[in-house]
């Protein structure tokens, strides 16, 4: 059995999870990282499997592919997730009911899998997200899915404490290509100080904490990446909830 940490990271063929698995590769782990797609991808020194996250037969079968070849899972990094964005009353309800299969239910079967095998992962990270403690217009759904996979996590946390640890990771908003492609105007484009106060999070920013939990001894229930998740978690704690309330539909009614 290999002494490297075998990490089963969902997704990693894109965006977030491909930065995370990269950083981990050249550190020297064994990444799995996972994709819908039949034509699996190609990244240097990483191994896919082919996962839909809605499917109960797919994630086993996934489970079981690492077992049989390394024998174990050390580290489960949920982070594949999907985003839909607009008018919430807009999207159907078969709409509402694929986010949370995806980004909800997706986590809760790998990690029922997962925790099933004799050999149990001994820590496991959620990548939520600063809306799963904010909810904005036009985010109706996807925070939906955040604030329950943040209760999800906190609830594991302390039923698989302290044999696997659980962390739920809540980034602020990434600079990356899919956050051009928001149907909307948002808060940043609005008012450009936003942006100067809170500007988006690369990234590695990310990945450098992932890697830091990951070594670390212990972990805490939730860790925020970014200058608008603290930002915006220090308002919710200080200011009364009427004015927070006041400073959102300030910024999302303006035009
Ligand atoms: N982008 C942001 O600003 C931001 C901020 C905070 C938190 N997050 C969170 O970070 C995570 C990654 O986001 P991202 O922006 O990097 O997204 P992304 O680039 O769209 O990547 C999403 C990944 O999820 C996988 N995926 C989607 N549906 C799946 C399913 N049904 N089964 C298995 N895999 C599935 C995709 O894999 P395939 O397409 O290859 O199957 C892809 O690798 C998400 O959980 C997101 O909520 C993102």
């Amino acid at each position: 059995m290999s002494e490297k940490k075998v990490v089963l990271i969902t997704g990693g063929n894109s965006g977030l999870g491909k930065i995370i698995a990269q950083n981990l590769i050249s550190k020297g782990y064994v990444v799995y990282g996972t994709s819908r797609n039949a034509e699996l991808p190609k990244i240097a020194g990483m191994h896919f499997l082919k996962l839909n996250i809605t499917s109960d037969t797919e994630t086993k079968d996934a489970i079981n592919e690492i077992i049989k070849k390394e024998k174990r899972i050390d580290i489960i990094i949920n982070n594949a997730g999907i985003t839909l964005t607009g008018p919430t009353l807009g999207f159907s309800a078969e709409d509402f009911k694929n986010i949370l299969d995806t980004n909800l239910i997706g986590p809760f079967r790998l990690l029922k899998a997962a925790l099933s095998l004799p050999n149990k992962p001994k820590l496991v990270i959620n990548i939520t997200s600063l809306n799963g403690f904010l909810s904005l217009p036009n985010f109706g759904l996807y925070c939906a899915s955040k604030f329950a996979m943040e209760g999800l996590g906190l609830a594991l946390r302390y039923e698989l404490g302290p044999l696997t640890k659980v962390v739920n990771v809540a980034p602020g908003a990434l600079f990356m290509e899919s956050a051009k492609k928001m149907p909307h105007k948002p808060a940043r484009e609005k008012f450009p100080l936003l942006s100067w106060l809170m500007p988006l999070t690369f990234p590695e920013d990310v990945s450098v904490v992932i890697e830091k939990l990951i070594n670390a001894s212990s972990v805490p229930p939730r860790v925020l990446v970014g200058r608008d998740a603290y930002i915006i978690n220090l308002m919710q704690k200080i200011l009364p909830s009427s004015i927070f309330d006041r400073i959102v539909f300030y910024i999302w009614r303006k035009k």
